[in-house]
């Protein structure tokens, strides 16, 4: 059969390998290094993703210390919005030149945790903490070497080829730079408080630790219409945003004052919710969660860290409290990440107010420590092409 040229002129150029200036992490307690990467063409049901902005979320952070433990070198970054830049054979979610959030857990719509209304807990989510793809390979590489992709996705860089699973395609006229926030830190916050902790109209909810997470709880609950949404976070910055911007009604530096006023306002009745976003897990802030909450409370912990739960199981029967582990929030991000886009044109989600300062490839480290030095509520990389 012989080709016309009018065929030829609209055939796709094939898709080959590219490279990409990448922040990689090489082993736990190494800094960020920037270095180029060969990257792979999209194979079957994959897209590549020219990456415009990513999000520095507190699980990077973790990894690039050792607290949580992933398969190494690593390109970081798990917050992320771009534009489709390629596609495998097969692709149906996105279309070139689609504007697209990664989803940091991938949702293949077809499990039964897709199917059942749990996205966030897809099976296709099993890779997270070795970067690779589901066939046991890698499009990151240098000199022979596989770099895996921080929940096979690796926002830290120019490009990126990621399975369609993990991009949720949203509208043009959405900034890059708050976009990449909705693909973890607003839906995680925003669904711990009204996903996992299911805050309803009238409760009392205390939010440990307001940062990228957190405030977004904050507003969650605000916007599930808590009476009182109390903040504790040893950061003064982060107490005013948290009053400001986000919603919370009460803002304490310590635990000790936030669980003196809690058992002053509601009569001695108690919380109704705690929520754990803090920096790092710990026993401490656990006990503390659980002493807030009174009968048919509920403590939900969606941090990471080395805590542990030392508590008298009679704290949880007396007074019937529940702890509620929570991953993503406990959202759909195939509609959960829509919605909050829609309710963020509309007014109602802040957030223009998430970004405080922006980075390059090359200030990694220092945006990192910045977010360490409380200076952030998010940090976000802009990507140079
Ligand atoms: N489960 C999930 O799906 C999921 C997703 C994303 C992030 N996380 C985890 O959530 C946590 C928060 O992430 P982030 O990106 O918002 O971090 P962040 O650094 O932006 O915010 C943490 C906040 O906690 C505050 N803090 C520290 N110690 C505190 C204490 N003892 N009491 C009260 N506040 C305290 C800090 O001042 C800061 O404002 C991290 O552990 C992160 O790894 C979990
Ligand atoms: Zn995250
Ligand atoms: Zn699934």
């Amino acid at each position: 059969m012989s080709i016309t040229a009018e065929a030829l002129e609209t055939a796709a150029p094939p898709v080959t390998a590219i490279t990409t200036r990448a922040a990689v992490c090489r082993g736990p307690g190494e800094p960020w290094e920037v270095t180029e990467l060969e990257l792979d063409p999209p194979g079957p049901n994959e897209i590549r993703v020219k990456v415009i902005a990513a999000g520095m979320c507190h699980s990077d952070d973790h990894i690039q210390k050792g607290d949580a433990p992933m398969r190494m070198p690593v390109v970081g970054g798990h917050e992320g919005a771009g534009i489709v830049d390629a596609v495998g054979p097969g692709v149906t979610r996105a279309k070139l030149g689609d504007h697209v959030v990664f989803s940091f857990i991938p949702a293949c719509g077809k499990c039964r945790y897709c199917s059942t209304g749990h996205q966030n807990l897809c099976d296709a989510g099993k890779n997270a903490a070795t970067g690779e793809f589901p066939d046991g390979t890698f499009r990151f590489h240098k000199d022979g070497e596989d770099f895996g992709g921080l929940c096979v996705l690796g926002t830290f860089s120019q490009y990126t080829v990621v399975s369609e699973y993990s991009v949720v395609p949203i509208p043009d006229d959405i900034p890059f730079e708050v976009a990449c926030l909705v693909g973890c830190a607003v839906p995680t916050g925003w669904g711990t408080a009204v996903h996992a902790a299911g805050v309803r109209a009238g409760e009392t909810v205390v939010i440990y630790g307001a940062g990228g997470v957190g405030s977004n709880a904050v507003q969650g609950a605000s916007l599930a219409g808590a009476q009182r949404v109390v903040v504790v976070d040893p950061v003064e910055f982060k107490r005013t945003m948290a009053l400001e911007h986000f919603g919370a009604t009460h803002a304490f530096a310590t635990a000790e004052e936030a669980h003196a006023f809690i058992v002053d306002a509601t009569w001695g009745e108690l919380a109704d919710h705690a929520i754990i976003t803090v920096s790092a897990l710990h026993d401490e802030v656990i006990h503390n969660a659980i002493n807030i909450v009174g009968k048919c409370g509920q403590v939900t912990i969606t941090a990471v860290g080395n805590g542990w739960i030392e508590e008298n199981p009679g704290m949880l029967i007396g007074f019937q409290r529940r702890i509620q582990g929570a991953i993503f929030g406990g959202c759909n991000p195939l509609f959960d990440v829509p919605r909050l886009l829609s309710m963020y044109k509309n007014g109602h989600l802040k957030l223009d107010e998430l970004v405080t300062n922006t980075y390059r490839l090359e200030t990694v480290n220092e945006g990192y420590q910045d977010m360490l030095d409380g200076k952030n509520i998010r940090g976000v990389v802009l990507l140079e092409h």
